[in-house]
């Protein structure tokens, strides 16, 4: 089926934003990446010419093939260029409000055939899409840490969107190489229903000193057979991120377990945000890890 879809939007150019940047290009959409802070497309931008350095030495790409993928992508702090796009993928901040200004916004901008899908990991889809203008077309698009790298994409229409629309960005998903799988519109779909709890759980073994982060990875690791620990994830994720994540999957479920550990936001007061600021459970100096 052809999605008519040529160019993607990405709004939103942090932790997941620049991975799915790298998913639409390397798939060969014209995809034009938007945020408000010109610091972040620049680090997005030597990222993703990082990753496809590191793909031609793994000789999964041949140099020639990178100039064509980077000259898929381009990157603006003007939102109005996101009027351009046949679909607009979301990955600003987890907070209702943010995402909600944003479609809103961008319902404004872009022509009536534009899809907006949202990346967001605990939120409603339905409540996400309520004055965009199109909550018809709008639907749930939840690529996993790091996008570029793992195939998975949760996808979750809202109460209003049509059938056309999420079959739409069903094939699309499959057309990036993504693996897609279907979920209703409920709080942490799939994956982070079990994994923030869990996640939060790790955190208050360590808030508890009954372990130290590394030997938390190695158990879950090697017990488990998990490829990552939670604590060497949730640097990867980012502690801002987790926290509100973390609220709004306890605001809709009252789950005790989701709620953030307090040690959570001592580390954000500290700057301590994980691999976007060089220091988490562990520390780091480019991709090294030290201490935990
Ligand atoms: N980090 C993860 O592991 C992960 C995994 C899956 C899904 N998500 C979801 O993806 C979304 C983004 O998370 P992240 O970790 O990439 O966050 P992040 O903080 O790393 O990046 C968010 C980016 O959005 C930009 N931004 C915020 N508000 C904006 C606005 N109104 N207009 C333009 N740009 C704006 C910020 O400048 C920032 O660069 C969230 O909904 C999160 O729940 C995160």
């Amino acid at each position: 089926m052809s999605t008519g879809i040529q160019t993607v939007g990405v709004a939103g150019s942090g932790t997941m934003g620049a991975g799915i940047a790298i998913v639409a290009i390397r798939a060969g959409f014209k995809t034009i990446v938007y945020d408000s802070r010109e610091e972040a497309l620049s680090r997005a931008r030597k990222q993703t010419e990082g990753f496809f350095a590191k793909s031609v030495e793994r000789k999964k790409l041949a140099p020639e093939q990178v100039p064509k993928i980077l000259a898929n992508l381009s990157a603006t702090t003007d939102i109005e260029a996101m009027a351009a796009c046949d679909i607009v993928i979301e990955a600003v901040f987890e907070d209702l409000k943010v995402k909600h200004d944003l479609l809103a916004r961008l319902g404004q901008i872009c022509p009536p055939r534009t899809l907006f899908a949202s990346n967001t990991s605990t939120l409603s889809i339905t409540e996400i899409a309520a004055g965009s203008n199109r909550d018809d077309r709008c639907v749930g698009m939840h690529f996993c840490l790091p996008a570029q790298l793992m195939k998975l994409v949760e996808m979750s229409p809202g109460l209003r969107t049509s059938e056309e629309t999420f079959k739409t960005a069903w094939e699309f998903c499959k057309a990036m190489g993504q693996v897609p799988v279907k979920t209703k519109d409920s709080p942490g779909f799939i994956l982070n229903y079990f994994l923030v709890p869990f996640n939060n759980d790790a955190i208050r073994l360590v808030e508890a000193g009954v372990a130290t982060p590394s030997d938390i990875d190695r158990a879950v690791k090697s017990g488990l057979g998990y490829p990552m620990g939670p604590l060497e994830l949730l640097d990867l994720v980012g502690l801002d991120t987790h926290l509100l994540v973390s609220e709004a999957l306890y605001a809709s479920t009252h789950e005790p377990r989701a709620a953030v550990p307090a040690l959570v936001k001592r580390m954000i007061a500290a700057g301590h945000l994980g691999r976007k600021t060089g220091q988490g459970f562990y520390a780091y100096q480019g991709n090294a890890m030290f201490g935990g």
